[in-house]
């Protein structure tokens, strides 16, 4: 049965919030999944996933450095997480504070890991952003992105 990870880093709540209400909505397509702060994630049961979803908050444009120090540990298994779905997620404080440019930098490295990466023709084209703790927009984006990662990785594992 095909599985998915959330992992999230969070100092203030906003982004675990993200991440629980992405959880829900890969539940509401009854696909397996586990959430985690990625201080509880070592890059080694990365391998164990179908699909890794990562949000983080926006710091200075990027992400945070213990979301980016995951993806360093990662490269132990470049070539490995080829044909795995991924999708990311993340907050900032201001409209146009650098959301977009963050979860862009974390499908970069999953690009460059060979992941499967689906963009939004409707909701929010990269990934779910908010603006400090989700509202009622943002929650609707980030429970879609769920949905659509577990549909998504049922396709392709048949
Ligand atoms: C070091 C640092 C850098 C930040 N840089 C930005 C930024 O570039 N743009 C922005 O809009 N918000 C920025 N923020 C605000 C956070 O992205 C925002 O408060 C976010 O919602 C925090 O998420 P969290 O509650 O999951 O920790 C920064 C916060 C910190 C601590």
């Amino acid at each position: 049965m095909a599985k998915v990870i959330v992992i999230y880093y969070s100092r203030t709540g906003n982004t675990k919030k993200m991440a629980e209400l992405v959880v829900e909505g890969i539940k509401k397509e009854e696909v397996e999944t586990v959430l985690k702060d990625v201080k509880d994630v070592d890059a080694d049961e990365l391998l164990k996933y179908d699909a890794l979803v990562i949000g983080s908050p926006t710091y200075y444009g990027t992400m945070s450095s213990e979301i980016k120090k995951l993806l360093d540990d990662s490269v132990k298994f470049h070539g490995r997480l080829e044909g795995k779905v991924g999708a990311a997620f993340a907050s900032s404080a201001n409209v146009a504070g650098g959301n977009e440019t963050t979860i862009l930098d974390i499908l970069n490295a999953m690009l460059i890991h060979g992941m499967i990466i689906q963009g939004d023709p409707q909701g929010d084209h990269y990934g779910a952003v908010a603006i400090g703790a989700p509202d009622a927009r943002a929650t609707k984006e980030c429970v879609r992105l769920g949905s659509r990662v577990a549909r998504l990785v049922k396709e392709i594992s048949g």
